[in-house]
């Protein structure tokens, strides 16, 4: 060995003992040769412990004949890189690990031992099980949802369903009776009569709503680039609205009922929650926000109490005496349904005209969309179509 070659050996074997991985060698007998100090904080170890032992003490029961595959692939000159592994320490732990185990060639070339690099992967091990384990809890839960969302559209479906005949029923049966036994039922008996009657006909407005809920989440929806102002100007002329100003609105990618649902739900409550002897005054804006767009509907009407923001939302959720305004409380809860099937949002906040404003958030089309995002409000649907 000449000077050079020395001390090349000599900074070598430093890079090896500061070497953040574990490293020992051995020969072809498979003993071990070396054992840097990486080595003996990974296997509880001292070098004077290990050097002389045979490499195969490392190997566990049940990953020794793989490993011992890696080895004879290695001492036919090729490099194993990153096998991921298990070792046994000398204390009994087991100790995940990703080995490259490279051939060692002596002066003249020929293969004098093997090289194990180990890097402790036990952390990754760790959160990999932990992760799979979080995975199977979700979709086990996910599982659990889907079935129990399906079993109460069902049980919706059934329920509504199955009470509309007995109701049709009754109510007709209340009728005969006003009907033909007016004079005997006298003043009073009337009036519990018509309270029956109408009692009755609320039941068959909520029903019938529930109904139409519970069809449209059983509804499979295909998806496709939807004109949204085509749609705005459409519910406009159909509720023969006046006082609505349309923006240019950006396509959705949605369907043509689910768009429908949302603008005449928000368009007809814009209408509808109007202050007294005030017509109302509605603009329908639109804005291109990355993949997403934001449709809204402003009003100059009553508004809504901050505490009351989400609820108004919820199924049957009204603020409002029937005597007051009109509904039963559907309109948002379906509003609220189609912006969680496509993983957007609703939501109520004050409005710049006074009232509120409302707004949804559906997907843009994958393409780029006709319009920009430039939502100044336009004339009337109405003056549209004059
Ligand atoms: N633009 C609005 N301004 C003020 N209050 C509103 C407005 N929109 C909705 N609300 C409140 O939220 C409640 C729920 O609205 P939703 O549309 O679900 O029901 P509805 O209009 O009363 O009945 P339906 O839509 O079933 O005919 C309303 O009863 C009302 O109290
Ligand atoms: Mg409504």
């Amino acid at each position: 060995m000449t000077i050079a070659s020395a001390v090349d050996a000599v900074l070598l074997a430093q890079i090896v003992e500061v070497s953040a991985d574990a490293i020992f060698s051995e020969d072809l007998l498979g003993h071990i040769t070396s054992w840097n100090a990486a080595a003996e904080r990974l296997y509880g170890c001292a070098a004077a412990d290990m050097l002389g032992r045979s490499a195969s003490d490392l190997l566990p029961e049940e990953t020794a004949s793989q490993l011992r595959s890696v080895h004879e692939l290695a001492l036919t000159g090729q490099r194993v890189d990153r096998f991921d592994t298990w070792h046994l320490r000398p204390d009994g732990r087991h100790v995940a690990v990703s080995l490259t185990v490279s051939p060692l060639r002596a002066a003249d070339g020929s293969i004098a031992g093997l090289a194990t690099s180990v890097e402790d992967v036990t952390e990754r091990v760790r959160l990999t099980a932990e992760l799979e384990d979080v995975h199977r809890v979700l979709e086990k839960q996910y599982k659990a949802l889907g079935r129990s969302n399906r079993d109460l559209e069902q049980f919706a479906y059934v329920a509504s369903h199955d009470l509309s005949e007995p109701l049709r029923v009754m109510t007709g049966f209340v009728q005969l009776l006003e009907k033909r036994y007016a004079g005997v039922l006298g003043e009073q008996g009337q009036r519990y009569v018509f309270h029956v009657v109408d009692g009755a006909a609320r039941m068959r407005i909520l029903i019938d709503d529930l109904l139409e809920y519970s069809r449209f989440l059983r509804s499979e929806q295909t998806t496709s680039r939807v004109d949204t102002g085509a749609v705005a100007r459409r519910v406009v002329l159909s509720r023969e609205a006046v006082g609505v100003e349309l923006s240019e609105l950006p396509d959705v990618w949605s369907d043509d009922a689910s768009v429908t649902a949302v603008l005449d739900n928000l368009i007809s409550n814009a209408l509808k929650f109007h202050r007294p002897d005030v017509p109302a005054r509605v603009v329908v804006s639109g804005a291109l926000l990355g993949a997403q767009v934001r449709l809204c509907v402003d009003d100059d009407g009553i508004g809504i109490d901050p505490e009351y923001r989400e609820r108004v939302f919820g199924m049957f959720s009204r603020l409002h005496v029937r005597e007051a305004y009109p509904g039963t409380g559907i309109g948002l809860a379906i509003v609220q349904q189609i912006a969680e099937r496509c993983d957007g949002q609703a939501w109520v906040e004050p409005s710049e005209l006074g009232g509120s404003r409302f707004c949804i958030m559906l997907p843009a089309p994958p393409d780029p969309p006709a319009v920009s995002n430039d939502s100044s409000p336009r004339p009337s649907a109405n003056e549209d179509a004059a």
